[in-house]
């Protein structure tokens, strides 16, 4: 039986792979007041444990820079340091990274960058990039066979609704952003939202040119109590939708694996379990996903062979 605590396992196979290699994916923390710490902790000990090559956090590892006081600065550079003693850890930056919330209702948000924040994270991490800031570049080569880039749109992108395709078309056509090296490396391109994504996949070439893309930011379609509590919610405030506002039942692109313009994309349903971890609602928790993402990656004749 699944064991909804557990990472979910992915093989993928692919003839640029010479060497395998074991990915541990993992994203959204939301770290603030009313993160799930203990959630985050049963994490990092499987990173603890199945010793990856190399971890990659898809953003949102904060909820709001408002609340990022000592306390919570120290829980992240803390677990990023162990992390990266066990496997380089690439972490990639979201919009709750870069925001702060400044009213009650749910458009109450506003950009706020925090470069002392960031320049703190990179000391203990491999890479990030941020939109508008040139601290990194986003692209990480691994162990000679793998480049990962690392990109997260513009803030205001996230608020786009109807437009959000054609934004998101500008944003990386004017970007001009591409892997570096050839078809001889595996490319992993993350990217924080996978909402337009799937569907440009033949429009931008930072996308042609990925193998993989990996994202976050859904939360696997369900926003959880504690990030937005139930007795709060106006009209337009359910609690069971996708953070871009498609009811559960409605929306796309969720979690899981997607196969889209011949790309795989893997989205990461994130810190998403919604009852505690003991007691008879846990049960509950069965119903979701798992929360983070083991992917080994093969040399495609390895398939071939256990045909
Ligand atoms: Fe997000």
């Amino acid at each position: 039986m699944r064991n909804p605590w557990l990472s979910k396992k992915f093989k993928i196979y692919s003839h640029k792979i010479t060497t395998p290699l074991v990915l541990y994916h993992d994203s959204d923390w939301h770290v603030g007041p009313e993160s799930n710490l203990n959630r985050m902790i049963t994490i990092q000990e499987e990173v603890k444990q199945i010793k990856p090559d190399f971890r990659i956090i898809s953003g949102d590892i904060i909820d709001d820079t408002r609340t990022l006081d000592s306390d919570n600065r120290k829980i992240i550079a803390d677990m990023l340091e162990e992390s990266n003693h066990i496997c380089p850890t690439i972490v990639s930056i979201g919009n709750h990274d870069i925001a702060k919330k400044n009213g009650p209702n749910e458009l109450d948000w506003e950009k706020d960058i925090r470069l002392d924040w960031f320049q703190e994270i990179s000391q203990k991490t491999d890479s990030y990039l941020v939109e508008e800031n040139k601290i990194f570049e986003g692209t990480v080569y691994f162990d000679d066979q793998i480049e990962i880039v690392c990109i997260n749109p513009p803030y205001e992108h996230y608020f786009k609704k109807e437009e959000a395709k054609e934004d998101f078309l500008n944003i990386y056509r004017n970007k001009n952003i591409h892997f570096y090296t050839g078809e001889d490396h595996y490319h992993i391109l993350v990217l924080h939202t996978p909402a337009v994504a799937p569907e440009l996949v033949n429009e931008l070439p930072i996308l042609q040119e990925a193998d993989i893309i990996l994202s976050g930011h859904m939360h696997a379609g369900i926003m959880p109590p504690y990030l937005r509590p139930i007795m709060n919610h106006t009209k337009s405030h359910w609690g069971l939708r996708t953070p871009n506002n498609q009811l559960l039942w409605n929306a796309k692109y969720c979690y899981g694996e997607l196969d889209k313009g011949g790309k795989k994309f893997l989205i990461n349903p994130g810190v998403t379990k919604i009852a505690p971890e003991k007691g008879f609602l846990q049960v509950l928790n069965h119903f979701l996903p798992n929360e983070s993402y083991q992917i080994e990656l093969l040399p495609e004749k390895q398939k071939v062979l256990t045909r």
